[in-house]
């Protein structure tokens, strides 16, 4: 008789983008997965990387192009947990910053599956990071603040004005939609000449990141492609970007030009 698999859950951070960046528990875990459910920002080429027989399904949600809701999810989860075994549930960055995990949690474990999470690098620190951004510095920040622009039901978050009115480094996820609103917001709290940075698709080689400050950021957004995520990082932090003061240079320049 052949036992059929034990129904478990790995929640596995996959990293910040690019495929080497996952930690060497979660890549063991990976490669022991009967079924993968990934999400929007997670890598194909990581994906390659895992035997061709174990079936991986695309779960993203990006901004009004929803494959899958929230509970749908939930269920496959565990449906695929009772029919295969195994499930790896690959989340970008890591699962327990706005990845949801704790609802995917306790629904497996209300039908007694056994559910492991392995930390993930997050974006947060390491898509500043790659552009050389430390989000502390001795003497610049002594701490950062990582938050979303817009809460649950779409309004304005009250911590992204509790934050402004801070010392501390901004790191502000899901928020290139809502761009041109944070930086008039910031600006009013903390000055038209706080330097920021939009990185996208960040650890990855077609990275890109905008630079400037805040009181000229609208023009400077204008080369943003505004359907791709992105990191916008607000604080004298980012003037250690090795390109801010010869961006900021040549803006002057080219102004009195
Ligand atoms: C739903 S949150 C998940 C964050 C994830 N759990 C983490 O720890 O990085 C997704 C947001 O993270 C940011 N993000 C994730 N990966 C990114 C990357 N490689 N480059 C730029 N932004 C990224 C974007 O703001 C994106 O909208």
């Amino acid at each position: 008789m052949i036992k059929s698999k034990k129904a478990r859950i790995s929640l596995i951070g996959a990293g910040p983008g690019s495929s080497d960046l996952i930690t060497r528990r979660g890549f063991r875990l990976l490669q022991s997965a009967d079924v993968i459910l990934y999400d929007a920002l997670i890598s194909k080429e990581l994906l390659s990387e895992i035997d061709e027989r174990i079936p991986k399904i695309y779960v993203g949600k990006r901004c009004n192009a929803h494959s899958y809701t929230q509970d749908s999810i939930n269920s496959l989860l565990v449906e695929k947990a009772f029919e295969c075994g195994h499930v790896v549930r690959l989340k970008g960055g890591d699962p327990f910053v706005f990845g949801r995990a704790s609802e995917e949690i306790e629904y497996a474990e209300n039908f007694g599956i056994p559910v492991t999470v392995v930390p993930g690098v997050t974006s947060a620190i390491a898509v500043p990071q790659s552009q050389g951004i430390p989000v502390t510095k001795r003497g610049v920040s002594s701490s950062f603040w990582v938050m979303t622009a817009t809460k649950k039901d779409n309004s304005f978050s009250e911590d992204l004005k509790l934050a402004a009115q801070s010392s501390s480094t901004m790191v502000i996820l899901m928020g290139v939609r809502k761009f041109n609103a944070i930086i008039k917001t910031v600006a009013t709290y903390k000055g038209n000449n706080t330097p920021f940075a939009l990185i996208q698709n960040g650890t990855l080689v077609n990275e890109t990141c905008v630079l400037g400050i805040l009181g000229e950021g609208l023009e400077a957004f204008k080369k943003v492609d505004i359907t791709q995520p992105g990191i916008i990082v607000i604080g004298n932090v980012v003037s250690e970007h090795p390109a801010f003061f010869e961006e900021e240079l040549q803006r002057v320049l080219h102004d009195y030009i």
